[in-house]
């Protein structure tokens, strides 16, 4: 059988991590899987229902289409609404949660158990596949993020500016990298990856390379 690999990918928010993430995958025929998306399911739910079920979180059936683009939550796709607003500002709060981790880090390490993964989040490469044959961390300056999100709500149609977006991100990052459990931070052993002035096809050739390297034993 071919030899696989798992490969992790973490940073802060709208470092690149899901565009590029899911292009390798593509490319090497590999499963993409978007960890955030899955706190974001689980922020969305627990909105919904008034914060009643923390403690059912075992109820929650969270799972991605084909592609990994399109999510599911107890069979409605909720690729749109986990993108709100709302939940983005209440979800470094919920996945700060150790239950909330505990069952989703479970969840992604059993996606991950066969390998040909490509995983993006925060504490991919640290605590969910701390064995993960390659690992990169991303990173890109917080303006270019903040100009590169702006980008992405314009399209969505939503009216924001980018200073509140720069002050969401940087409010966002620093209770990702503060919290108790798995905070974000770097493994030893990742690549890092600055993106601030790289292209999407150049970022994604550069990883490429690496995987191909080490599926090739170079
Ligand atoms: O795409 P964006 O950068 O906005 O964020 P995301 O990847 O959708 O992640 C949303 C939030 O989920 C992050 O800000 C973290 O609070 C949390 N998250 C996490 O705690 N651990 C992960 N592995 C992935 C996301
Ligand atoms: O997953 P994460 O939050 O890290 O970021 P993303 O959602 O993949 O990327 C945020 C935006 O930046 C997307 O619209 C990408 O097209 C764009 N991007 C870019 O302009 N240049 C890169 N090198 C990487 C991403």
């Amino acid at each position: 059988m071919k030899k696989k690999i798992n490969i992790a990918i973490d940073g802060p928010a709208a470092a690149g991590k899901s565009t590029i993430a899911k292009r390798i995958a593509e490319r090497m025929d590999y499963i993409y899987i978007d960890t955030g998306a899955m706190y974001r399911a689980v922020t969305l739910h627990l909105i919904r229902h008034d914060r009643q079920i923390l403690n059912q979180l075992e109820d929650l059936d969270i799972r991605f289409g084909a592609g990994g683009t399109t999510l599911y939550l107890n069979g409605e796709d909720v690729t749109e609404d986990i993108r709100t607003q709302e939940v983005t500002s209440n979800v470094s709060e919920v996945s700060s949660l150790s239950g909330v981790r505990r069952y989703l880090v479970s969840m992604q390490q059993k996606i991950a158990e066969d390998k040909g993964v490509v995983m993006d989040g925060r504490d991919i490469g640290t605590t969910v596949l701390p064995d993960a044959e390659l690992k990169i961390f991303m990173k890109a300056s917080p303006e270019i993020r903040a100009k590169r999100r702006l980008k992405e709500e314009e399209a969505r149609g939503v009216d924001i500016d980018l200073e509140t977006l720069t002050d969401q991100i940087v409010r966002r990052d620093e209770l990702d990298m503060n919290r108790e459990i798995s905070p974000l931070v770097k493994a030893d052993e990742a690549v890092l990856l600055d993106t601030s002035h790289m292209g999407i096809a150049e970022v994604e050739d550069t990883i490429i390379k690496m995987a191909l390297d080490l599926l090739e034993g170079n």
